[in-house]
């Protein structure tokens, strides 16, 4: 059994670095032709080392800047990705960010900068791949599927955070949003799921796992008892865009060391 996405196209936002580069890395790896989208100028030369390796590797893929959160933009990288290679097959909405603080502290600014890429940029991203894939319509040497959309989440889809209430709520709503998506587009074999990452070690959370000290204490939320890594994402993510997973649609798949059976009822409660 081999998972291949092989005459593939996706586009992987946010994969400059982190979960979003694993998981660019894996699908050309795979097989499919990766975009590497990076935010602004400031994380360019980031996304560049991703390509090169990629390249370095075997791999093909091409760059592509676009905040998520501006539609114009978004807009722009489809126009710019289907003119490189034709279409669109996979879209990963990865790009997130935390800008953290206790709930009556929280901005107007922090509250919309969070909205804006972990919500409306997956909804702006999955709107024009939705567009593309029922344009293009199925073409069974790529997938027997018109399109594939994994939204990246996190186990705050359902994990309340205090001190985090942008960001929970954002990963709350991301659950109704790909849900509803697999509802409305399941006929049209265009399947959209969500992965939801517990804790990997990434830049975003450094400072959960930096020094021992930090990192035993989330440890002690991971029954698994070792934090995530961006290659566990990976592995995942090609095989739910993969033709083997084409009976999952609609799911919310927790990827957490078991951080969501609430380790800290196996001593209490
Ligand atoms: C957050 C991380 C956090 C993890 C587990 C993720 O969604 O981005 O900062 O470590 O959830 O709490």
């Amino acid at each position: 059994m081999e998972i291949s996405l092989k005459n593939q196209v996706a586009i992987i936002t946010g994969s400059s670095s982190g979960i979003g580069a694993a998981i660019a890395k894996s699908m050309a790896e795979s097989g499919a032709s990766v975009v590497i989208n990076y935010p602004s100028e400031n994380s360019k030369d980031k996304a560049a080392v991703i390509l090169k390796e990629i390249i370095d590797s075997g791999g093909t893929g091409m760059l592509c800047q676009c905040d998520v959160s501006k539609e114009e933009e978004v807009i722009n990288m489809f126009k710019e990705v289907t003119a490189n290679y034709g279409t669109v097959d996979i879209l990963v909405n990865n790009a997130g960010i935390q800008v953290d603080s206790p709930f009556t502290e929280m901005t107007m600014s922090a509250w919309n900068a969070v909205i804006g890429v972990n919500l409306t940029g997956q909804f702006l991203c999955a709107r024009e791949a939705i567009k593309e894939f029922l344009k293009r319509g199925i073409n069974p040497s790529r997938s027997v599927a018109c399109g594939k959309i994994i939204h990246i989440s996190s186990v705050h889809e359902i994990i309340p955070w205090a001190g985090h209430a942008n960001y929970a709520s954002s990963k709350g709503a991301i659950r109704m949003l790909m849900q509803t998506l697999a509802q409305e587009y399941g006929a049209d074999r265009i399947r959209v799921n969500s992965i939801c990452p517990g804790a990997i070690q990434t830049p975003i959370n450094k400072n959960a796992w930096e020094t021992k000290q930090e990192l035993d204490s989330l440890l002690k939320l991971i029954p698994y008892n070792r934090i995530g890594q961006p290659q566990d994402i990976g592995n995942l993510a090609v095989f739910l865009a993969s033709d083997l997973a084409d009976y999952i649609t609609g799911a919310s798949i927790f990827i957490d060391g078991g951080m969501t059976t609430f380790e800290s009822f196996s001593t209490g409660g």
